[in-house]
């Protein structure tokens, strides 16, 4: 494709013109594993209408200590996946590529936020996981035990989560950006009873003090035996006699060796804390043979890896695309992959593209709200880099405005590289609805159509499907392998979350629409949860932090859209009769959210009001207050508003 008819797609682009489609070069599809839409058409029909046969065959490829009895056992909403065998995730992360020759592959190349480097091979990172593994064996950690991870970016962050699956110990990592506070209600939901952790870690220069975080998440829990501490960044830390000890140390004397026992298909592998509509946020509990066939399958064939690819995922392990796509599905795929510590612009902004530069990254994978802000840093900082070993793009998150589209594929990708658009959630597992990079013509703004085994549509309230470019609720027909299997300890709420709209299918949450070619578009959620640089947050989360303040009296928190973070946060705040409603309290307002939550969930604004906007039945009329924070007034119905002078005060709220 050469410049011009690039530019002139892009200005039709840019009018929103559906029509605009990019395709990948001849030489992609050919190389590509997935190479035309016959292909992916047979292979789609294939998937739905015998998904034993698909799954089976995307499964051999894979070792299982033992072979299923059956593909799938489906009772909505309970689905068993490959019922009867028995694997280990770990194994096939890591021995299997030593076993068949990649012991001296690169398996991860490092890169601390400071500049310094490390190299991990399959062959260390076997050791290295088996040392580490016995160790918490050592520790007295056993399967179905639960274990949680609060790590920076370090190797080792992803060598205690394939610690935990080698010994079906279940890993629950934490973003290293919450809170004690966060961390201390998931160690009292899932009752771990142990804590990996790191003294501290390294961010925009400055150090987040991370095994003081868990110090303070641990004061009065009866649960949590051993603490694990990776030494970073050499700050002074506390360590308790008994309970904490250095990683370090416990390696030092742990086997290099260790024989990875086969657990069940269903087995748990991971929980990961997810917001939703309620205050409390939801445990999201993943098992081990469906999720490692989910992830294996789309890793390889959405980001078409082949042996001498060099991949990077910039995601946290913290959040679901750290778990899929940095620890399982690349390493399940025997790829050579990046993973880097720190922060975009950190020191300079043009940290990633050096990255990809020194390293020859061939696939790169990233969020919305990071491309925003390069366009805004200026393309100064890509311009010195040369770019040209990238063939292949991605991102997740969020919806992709077509100009991000645009400037990522036309400056970061030299007009050359197919960039995947990939529709997923925690509870997913694995990408769900993405072009397939060697055959699917790609439109700016839409994650196009469903990845194999998904049987994805738009219903409307009667369950009728929506009409093209209708928009209704996005729902999942038919179950798949890397779903979610259950809310921790909470089987109702996951029942009602999920299943509850429509019989015997997933509700996603989120809006779409799908155009005449089966293109989705997604329009975004319809519940209160927020999107916030591609961090899922609750409304109700945010509200909860924000009563909890002794000068609160209420707090109704909306969305308002962000030219950079994709929305921001904006509280109400009605104070408590004695309190006065000054600058000083906003601070302390959005610090003491900071402070609950994490640094991601600080208030962009806050606006004190009199009174918030209620039905008559005492319920908060957000529809009014996500048209104020974006318009600046209300036009729509207030009729079945209790107090009409509360508008008016909000719209002077405002201004202030
Ligand atoms: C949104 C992240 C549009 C969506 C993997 C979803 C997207 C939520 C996209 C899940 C995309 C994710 N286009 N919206 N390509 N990818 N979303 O659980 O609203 O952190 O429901 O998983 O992010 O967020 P989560």
């Amino acid at each position: 494709m050469n410049k011009t008819s690039i530019s002139a797609k892009a200005k039709k682009a840019t009018l929103f013109d559906e029509n605009t489609e990019f395709k990948p070069s001849k030489e992609f599809s050919k190389n590509a594993h997935i190479k035309s839409m016959a292909q992916y058409k047979r292979m789609h029909k294939e998937s739905i209408d015998q998904p034993d046969k698909f799954w089976a065959r995307e499964a051999n490829e894979l070792t299982w200590q033992k072979k299923w009895d059956n593909v799938l056992e489906w009772k909505a909403p309970d689905a068993k996946w490959f019922k009867g065998a028995k694997l280990n995730i770990c194994e096939n992360c890591v021995d299997r590529h030593v076993e068949a020759g990649r012991g001296n592959k690169a398996a991860i190349i490092w890169e601390g936020e400071p500049g310094d480097k490390r190299v991990i091979t399959y062959r260390q990172l076997l050791r290295d996981v088996s040392r580490f593994a016995n160790a918490l064996i050592a520790e007295g950690v056993k399967p179905k035990d639960r274990v949680l991870i609060y790590m920076p970016m370090t190797p080792e962050a992803s060598i205690a989560m394939l610690a935990c699956a080698r010994i079906g110990a279940v890993h629950s990592v934490v973003f290293g950006g919450f809170s004690a506070e966060s961390i201390k209600d998931r160690l009292e939901d899932s009752e771990a009873v142990a804590v990996i952790t790191c003294d501290g870690g390294w961010r925009r220069g400055g150090t987040v003090e991370l095994k003081a975080n868990v110090d303070a998440a641990l004061k009065g829990n009866k649960t949590v035996k051993t603490v694990i501490v990776q030494k970073r960044i050499g700050n002074d830390v506390t360590m308790k006699k008994g309970r904490d000890k250095w990683w370090e140390d416990v390696i030092a004397d742990a086997p290099a060796v260790h024989k990875p026992k086969g657990f069940n298909s269903e087995h748990p592998l991971f929980i990961l804390y997810t917001s939703g509509s309620t205050g409390k946020p939801k445990g999201i509990l993943h098992t081990t043979g469906g999720y490692m066939v989910g992830t294996y399958t789309t890793a390889k064939y959405i980001f078409d890896l082949k042996e001498d690819d060099v991949y990077w995922c910039t995601a946290d392990v913290g959040w679901i695309t750290g778990h899929s796509y940095i620890t399982y599905g690349p390493l399940l795929n025997g790829v050579t992959q990046i993973m880097y510590e720190g922060a975009p612009n950190y020191p300079e902004w043009n940290r990633f593209w050096s990255i990809i530069e020194e390293y020859g990254v061939s696939i790169f994978y990233t969020a919305p709200t990071a491309i925003r802000a390069f366009i805004k840093a200026g393309d100064e900082h890509v311009d010195k880099h040369d770019l040209s070993s990238l063939r292949l793009l991605g991102t997740v998150g969020e919806p992709i405005n077509p100009a991000a589209w645009l400037w990522y594929y036309e400056k970061i990708g030299g007009g050359k590289c197919p960039i995947v658009d990939t529709w997923w959630q925690t509870e997913t597992g694995a990408v769900m609805i993405t072009p397939l990079p060697g055959c699917t013509p790609i439109k700016p703004g839409t994650a196009t159509l469903p990845f194999f085994g998904v049987d994805a549509a738009i219903l409307d309230e009667d369950s009728n499907v929506c009409k093209p470019n209708v928009p209704g609720k996005l729902v999942i027909r038919k179950p798949w392998p890397s779903m979610l299997r259950n809310i921790y300890g909470d089987k109702k709420r996951y029942k009602d979350t999920y299943w509850g709209d429509y019989k015997g299918m997933y509700t996603a949450g989120d809006g779409a629409r799908m155009d005449k070619k089966g293109n989705i578009y997604i329009v975004g959620r319809l519940d209160d949860v927020l999107n916030v640089s591609g961090h899922r947050l609750g409304t109700a989360e945010v509200e909860s932090s924000l009563v909890a303040h002794k000068a609160v009296a209420e707090a109704a928190v909306v969305a308002k859209p962000h030219e950079v973070k994709g929305e921001a946060i904006v509280c109400f705040v009605t104070l408590k009769s004695n309190v006065k409603p000054t600058d000083k309290l906003k601070i302390e307002l959005r610090n003491h959210v900071g402070k609950i939550i994490g640094a991601i969930a600080k208030p962009d604004a806050i606006h004190f009001a009199p009174a918030l906007p209620k039905t008559r039945s005492g319920k908060i009329m957000r529809r009014l207050l996500k048209e104020l924070v974006k318009t600046g007034q209300v036009t729509g119905n207030v009729s079945t508003l209790e107090d009409s002078k509360v508008i008016t005060d909000l719209q002077k709220s405002i201004k202030e």
